[in-house]
């Protein structure tokens, strides 16, 4: 078997985590003895791209107990457990000298070459028809954009130029495709020929897919299970909630109450972030470009202001957009001596690193790993988390698994629509069907305790729904 993580021998203590995760996983681990017999994922070969943590390694053993093959890479730099990516490659039946898990290619610390490398090896599928997967299961869409990339040049026929890219990153990727052009100049097409669809777990993944297919790019069907209400409005913002304090807090210990705090966007992980800071009895401030989510701020009793407003005088700067360019070097240089700055959105373009890094006389210094402090001329200092990319999975372990549950049986339900039937799913974008995240939310009422009431047919009769559901319309909001 194949893989490569940080180090085999963390494989006893992942084992246990995941162990403990498996019991705070309900909705994912109903759906495992659900379809244990049914096998409706035999002959599916799963390449995933999602932080590599303790509760994908619960997801990842879902799909292989559905019949799956999988290989797997992480969709960030800094977001590897490697506790819980060496128990996956070592597998609940292997041992660290005979490890018989899934071929996994993640941990934490990657460079970007190496980050780039694990998700080809994930992409790449020794002795099968097309060397390549079927079914892809993607966060962010790094797995899906390299696809796509690899046929746009092979059916150029033009080697990429990697002096061409507009960033380090996208150079590495254009140098990935140089080769493989030289290697196999068919790879990506043969590969993308027998992929049946990707199922997406977050809102930036899901942007890039749906520029795909408005541009006739999109290859292949795709479930945007991000939409999944069980996903967006439960893990975007109740994970968040959870995992955004905590990652501040294992990486300064510094007191939040009293601070004020600006947390940037108030979509769903901003509305999240807003309610973590505010419960440790931070001062919030909003920022908003969308009059909607900045009236829901006012009315949530946050001030919403501009940065400009806000900059010289706030302690925790949040960015939580899912676009670039939020904090600029600029307005780095006018913050107050120690104030913190971090990102929880997808990529690592929201906070302008690279413009820090060239202000001249600016020092940075690592205070532990993701965590540092940059120095600037007049001797103020910041503290800048993960080097902008997620604090959360840099600086702390991500969402708690109950949270993550409903996020990965969406996700697990997404895999069978798309590979189960894939005559109802042309190539575009979809969203799970809403009786199936109903479904997946049922699944966690017991643990918690909640006692739902059951319709009566002549109430539901009146609101003109099914006593079984689904219980609403596909525009309502909630
Ligand atoms: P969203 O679209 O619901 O919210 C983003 C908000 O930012 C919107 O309300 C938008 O109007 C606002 N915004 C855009 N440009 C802005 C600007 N220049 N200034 C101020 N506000 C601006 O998206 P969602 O679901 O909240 O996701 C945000 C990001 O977080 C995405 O990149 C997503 O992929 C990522 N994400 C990260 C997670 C994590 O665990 N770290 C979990 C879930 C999502």
């Amino acid at each position: 078997m194949d893989f490569k993580v940080a180090d085999l021998s963390l494989a006893a203590f992942g084992r246990k985590e995941i162990t403990l995760a498996e019991h705070e996983m309900p909705g994912l681990m109903s759906i495992r003895a659900e379809y244990a017999d049914a096998q409706p994922l035999a002959g599916a070969r799963i390449t995933g791209s999602l932080h590599m943590t303790v509760q994908t390694a619960v997801l990842i053993e879902t799909l292989v107990a559905l019949g799956a093959d999988v290989r797997w890479a992480s969709c960030n730099i800094f977001s590897t457990q490697d506790h819980a990516a060496a128990a996956i490659a070592v597998g609940p039946n292997g041992t660290p000298e005979d490890p018989q898990g899934v071929p996994v290619f993640a941990w934490k610390g990657e460079t970007l070459e190496e980050y780039w490398w694990c998700t080809e090896q994930a992409l790449t599928w020794p002795n099968t028809p097309t060397g390549g997967p079927n079914m892809i299961l993607d966060d962010g869409g790094d797995a899906t954009l390299l696809v796509h990339k690899g046929v746009e040049f092979e059916k150029a026929g033009a080697a990429p130029d990697p002096s061409t890219a507009d960033s380090e990153e996208y150079a590495y990727i254009l140098t990935l495709l140089n080769r493989t052009l030289g290697e196999s100049p068919q790879k990506w097409t043969q590969l993308a020929s027998e992929i049946r669809g990707v199922t997406e777990e977050t809102t930036t993944g899901v942007h890039r897919l749906y520029e795909m297919m408005s541009e006739g790019t999109l290859l292949f069907p795709a479930i945007n299970v991000n939409d999944a209400v069980t996903k967006s409005k439960f893990d975007n913002k109740y994970g968040c909630r959870h995992s955004l304090i905590d990652g501040i807090n294992r990486a300064t210990d510094v007191l939040i109450g009293g601070k004020t705090a600006v947390v940037f966007g108030y979509g769903d992980v901003g509305k999240g972030c807003a309610e973590s800071l505010r419960g440790q009895g931070a001062r919030v401030i909003v920022t908003e470009i969308d009059p909607i989510c900045a009236l829901q701020a006012a009315m949530d009793g946050y001030q919403v202001a501009t940065l400009d407003d806000v900059v010289s005088s706030a302690d925790i700067f949040i960015t939580t957009t899912g676009n670039k360019d939020i904090i600029m070097a600029a307005d780095m240089a006018k913050m107050k001596h120690q104030a913190i700055v971090g990102n929880i959105g997808h990529f690592d373009n929201e906070i302008d690193m690279a413009g820090l890094a060239k202000i001249e006389g600016i020092v940075k210094d690592e205070v532990k790993p993701q965590v540092h402090t940059w120095k600037f001329p007049d001797g103020k200092v910041l503290i800048v988390l993960s080097e902008g990319r997620l604090l959360n999975l840099g600086n702390a372990t991500g969402h708690p698994s109950f949270v993550m549950s409903n996020s990965f049986a969406d996700q697990t339900l997404a895999q069978i629509e798309l590979f189960t039937k894939p005559a109802e799913y042309p190539t575009g974008v979809y969203v799970l069907p809403k009786h199936l995240d109903e479904k997946v939310a049922r699944l966690h009422l017991d643990a918690l305790g909640v006692r739902l009431t059951t319709l009566r047919p002549e109430q539901a009769a009146y609101i003109g729904v099914d006593v079984a559901g689904p219980y609403k319309p596909d525009h309502y909001r909630y």
